[in-house]
């Protein structure tokens, strides 16, 4: 099987349904959310071009906590309403950021970050968890990027035992 990182996609759309057909073979064989989000963290490094950062921060107490990533180590704790996340998170609202720096109150985990894409996850009204994406590239992501990650949200929130994460 061809290796993810060197599938051809013509158009962004076909490369966000190809995501979304794994993500589902990959939610219906994990065990627990841990695999589950490990695998869908992957899969987002795998397939998306010029990022740094790729995963998931999980609600729990009120406030979010880092979950499965691929990227550099990054802050723990990030309390709602508070930065990129936090806002997504508290607003409920995905959060496309061309500029990081222009961005009021955004947390700096990597450096080489320049454009982030935020995209709350959620379920009977509650936010559970976020997906968050970095790149070293001003300006990367666009409405498509963020319309294929909803879809992935919904995906993730209908699929998902969040009870299980919320619990951990
Ligand atoms: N930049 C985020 C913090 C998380 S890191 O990007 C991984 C924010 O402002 O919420």
């Amino acid at each position: 099987m061809k290796p993810l990182e060197s599938i051809e996609f013509q158009t962004k759309k076909q490369m966000y349904d190809f995501m979304a057909v794994r993500l589902k073979a990959y939610l219906d064989e994990a065990p627990d959310w841990c695999s589950a989000l490990g695998n869908a963290s992957a899969l987002f490094n795998a397939l998306l071009k010029n990022i740094n950062w790729a995963g998931f921060y999980l609600m729990k107490n009120q406030e979010l906590i880092l979950g499965p990533f691929q990227g550099k180590p990054a802050c723990v704790r990030i309390e709602m309403g508070k930065g990129v996340c936090g806002t997504a998170a508290l607003q409920q609202t995905t959060q496309l950021v061309p500029d990081v720096h222009a961005f009021d109150g955004h947390i700096a985990c990597d450096s080489a970050s320049n454009s982030e894409l935020v995209v709350p996850i959620i379920l009977n009204s509650s936010t559970v968890a976020v997906i968050d994406l970095d790149s070293p590239l001003i300006n990367r992501f666009d409405e498509e990027d963020a319309l294929g990650f909803e879809k992935i949200a919904k995906l993730l929130s209908s699929q998902l035992d969040w009870q299980t994460v919320l619990n951990r």
